[in-house]
């Protein structure tokens, strides 16, 4: 049964979120988690920019599309990308419907607390589900490098505490909350009614979500410290890739099983290669 963020946000188990921005990785993670962010994060990951600033409109709309048209289960959420919410609440709700009406998805997501209040109050009144994002707010950092663990002072704890409230406050159905200390997860869980979404902030949060290449092992950076990495996908395709490139150059690949044959009459010439031919000519194998 297709999910809806008010599931999400009544939710009383651990809530699986994931990345996701293109189909194959939408069906095989749609079947395990009860939400998919279609996050800003694939400037990063699939386009290798150095900062989520990079993602627009057309990005996010096209991913989103993507992911929408493998998923069946999971809620689908499109991040809002930089530049695309911040001018005006009447600006976030152009941007927002777009994206919603363009993909199809279940709604979006916007980075900030308190100062987006306003905004998250007006596209929640016009009937748009918001996730909001507190913590480290990747939109607000330059580079890579500047991705550090918020909230470990006492003020900026405040602070992150009160833009989770602001968010409940403004109708967000749930708050990502981004690499705090686990204290700080623990209380703004216990201080709020949506649920926490943690990345990068212990358990104490009501869910968890990754970016699905850093948890598959694409890539060769040693994954960050809140990083479970499942499996090593790098290593399964550069052996896979280096296996099909021996295969190529010893000429066993393709072998008669991958190749289309054809009884039709051929020249003369020809008829040596027709008689090495044995396997069917089926598209598929
Ligand atoms: O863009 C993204 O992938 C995100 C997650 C890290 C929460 O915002």
């Amino acid at each position: 049964m297709k999910k809806t963020p008010i599931d999400i946000q009544n939710s009383n188990e651990p809530i699986v979120c994931l990345t996701a921005y293109t189909s194959p990785m939408a069906s095989a993670a749609d079947a395990h988690c009860d939400l998919l962010l279609v996050g800003d994060s694939v400037a990063m990951v699939l386009y290798g920019d150095s900062t989520t600033q990079n993602a627009d409109m057309e990005m996010m709309v096209r991913h989103g599309k993507a992911v929408v048209r493998a998923s069946k289960r999971a809620v689908i959420i499109v991040d809002m990308p930089f530049g695309s919410y911040e001018t005006s609440k009447e600006q976030a709700l152009t941007n927002a419907q777009r994206i919603m009406s363009e993909t199809g998805c279940d709604g979006v997501k916007l980075e900030g607390g308190e100062v987006l209040a306003d905004t998250i109050a007006h596209l929640t009144a016009h009937d748009i589900p918001v996730m909001a994002h507190v913590g480290l707010l990747p939109q607000s950092v330059a580079s890579a490098d500047g991705f550090r663990v918020q909230g470990k002072e006492l003020e900026a704890a405040k602070q992150i505490m009160d833009d989770a409230k602001a968010v409940e406050q403004a109708g967000a159905f749930c708050v990502v909350v981004e690499a705090v200390p686990e204290p700080l997860a623990a209380a703004i869980t216990g201080a709020i009614n949506i649920p926490t979404i943690g990345i990068g902030a212990s358990a104490a949060c009501d869910g968890q979500i990754l970016v699905t290449e850093d948890m598959l092992g694409f890539g060769t950076r040693t994954p960050l410290k809140f990083v479970k990495q499942y499996m090593n996908a790098h290593e399964g395709m550069d052996d896979a890739i280096e296996a099909y490139s021996k295969d190529v150059k010893n000429r066993a690949f393709p072998a008669t099983s991958h190749t289309y044959c054809n009884d039709a009459p051929l020249p003369e010439e020809l008829e040596l290669y027709k008689a090495s031919c044995k396997a069917s000519s089926r598209l598929r194998g």
